[in-house]
């Protein structure tokens, strides 16, 4: 009788731990999950030099150095990348409007945009 009173104990016991490691098996992958999001945060940076290869013609308007001498047109040194890039793609998607980007951004693609984005916040 003890025996079999042990024996259910046990069971409980193993059964409690299997609980636990699908508990810490959750935690964990939510946790890497986590750690995937945070390096794509780190690598959308962009390649700045990259950027700099397409910037020629936002100097036009926005500065050569990303000063603008128009008060009409902002400046961008300095500006978030992803503040940037994000702007850049809602000028194209149309989300964000303004005659002088729309036709910008016509030739930029989504890595273009995040280049750019890299670029103009380390000037
Ligand atoms: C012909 C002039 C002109 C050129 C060239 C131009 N822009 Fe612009 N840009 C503007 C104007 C004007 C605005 C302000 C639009 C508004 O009022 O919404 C603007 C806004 C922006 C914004 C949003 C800034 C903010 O603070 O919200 C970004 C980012 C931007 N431009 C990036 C660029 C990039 C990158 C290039 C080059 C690939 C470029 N622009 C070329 C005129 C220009």
């Amino acid at each position: 009788m003890l025996k079999i009173i042990t024996e259910i104990e046990i069971n409980k016991k193993m059964i409690d731990f299997f609980k636990l490691e699908k508990t810490m098996k959750k935690i964990f992958l939510t946790l890497a999950t986590c750690a995937v999001f945070t390096f794509n945060a780190n690598v959308f940076a962009g390649d700045a030099s990259a950027g700099k290869a397409k910037a020629g013609m936002c100097s036009a308007c926005h500065g050569a150095n990303g000063i603008s001498a128009n008060p009409m047109w902002p400046n961008l040194k300095g500006q978030k990348a992803a503040y940037v890039s994000k702007q850049l793609k809602a000028f194209k998607s149309g989300a964000r409007k303004d005659p002088m980007m729309a036709g910008i951004v016509a030739a930029l693609s989504d890595a273009d945009m995040d280049n750019l984005g890299a670029y103009f916040e380390g000037l």
